[in-house]
């Protein structure tokens, strides 16, 4: 049996701004999901003969890139599904790194192309940050442009993306899932129509890109304070573009009092928001007492993992 885990992410900062091609930050975060593959006479995920139904991931990770016998998956998780926090990217590198592994070789850059291949056949539309940030582990810095510390370009129809090793520090974030799990597809539809219709939205998104590459900066120096000033700017000019919610806001709000900062973390109109802290017990619960669910997470952890074979 092979035992692999890969763990979950947020998005630091950049949401949105991505798309026009600007920079962002994506870390992972350790909360991990573990992926105990074996060969089995018939192929299933936790008991169960795998199907579309209960893991449309595996199937396409095992179809696309397996070519031995059937396997059995054990998935176990703290990642919750559904929430923005790289479930469905984690599971993927994960079930393509056990496949890797026991074919004797796990490859970082191979795992992260096969990941994005299949989260793009399973979801349509999709971006590499999610599977690229839960393969390398720590934290990446994602452009258009090539710079230093690439560690892959990948590229899908007209799309060009260069990801980067980000140096991440251990810093302690609350993550608040309102509850509330809106498709990214109409969240970005609804940026790109005010950006074509508005150059005030343009200049906000520009505005972004610059508030993440200073972030990067303040990441890799280390200053937590100015890095969370930088995540609340981003956070109220993601709000301007349209994809906050009063939810969001809600725990937004009731963080910051014990916070360096506070935004919303990913697509948005629900979903989760990050806090930066080293209160986290004051910030969990002011997200708790504001309906929330909140999760204290640590950052500068490992990518895809073999832990057992
Ligand atoms: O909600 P998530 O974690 O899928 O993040 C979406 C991030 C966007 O920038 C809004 C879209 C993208 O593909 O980069």
């Amino acid at each position: 049996m092979t035992v692999v885990s890969a763990p979950g992410k947020i998005i630091l900062m950049g949401e949105h701004a991505v798309v026009f091609g600007k920079p962002a930050i994506a870390l992972a975060i350790g909360m991990r999901l573990r992926c105990a593959a074996a060969p089995s006479a018939h192929s299933t995920v936790n008991g169960e003969i795998l199907t579309e139904r209960n893991s449309s991931y595996i199937m396409a990770a095992m179809r696309g890139h397996w070519s031995g016998g059937p396997l059995s998956f054990e998935i176990s998780s703290d990642v919750p599904s559904g929430s923005g926090l790289g479930s469905s990217a984690a599971v993927t590198v994960a079930s393509l790194g056990a496949m890797a592994s026991m074919n004797g070789r796990l490859v970082e850059e191979d795992v992260a192309r096969k990941a994005f291949d299949v989260e793009s056949i399973v979801q349509g539309r999709a971006s590499p940050i999610d599977t690229s940030v839960s393969t390398h582990g720590q934290g990446i810095f994602i452009d258009s442009q090539k710079g230093p510390d690439l560690l892959w370009e990948i590229s899908r129809d007209t799309r060009r993306w260069f990801v980067h090793h980000c140096d991440v520090p251990e810093m302690t974030m609350v993550i608040g899932f309102t509850g509330i799990r809106k498709p990214t597809g109409p969240l970005v539809a609804k940026v790109k129509r005010y950006a074509d219709h508005s150059s005030f939205a343009r200049e906000i998104v520009d505005d972004i890109g610059a508030l993440t590459l200073e972030g990067a900066e303040r990441l890799r120096n280390k200053d937590l304070e100015a890095l969370g000033r930088l995540m609340t700017k981003d956070h109220n000019l993601l709000a301007i573009l349209g994809v906050s919610s009063p939810d969001l806001q809600k725990l937004v709000d009731a963080s910051l009092p014990h916070s360096y900062g506070a935004k919303l973390t990913g697509a948005g109109g629900g979903g989760s928001m990050i806090a930066l802290t080293d209160k986290p017990d004051k910030v969990a619960a002011a997200i708790a007492s504001r309906g929330g669910i909140p999760y204290v997470v640590h950052t500068g952890v490992d990518g895809v993992r073999v832990d057992g074979e």
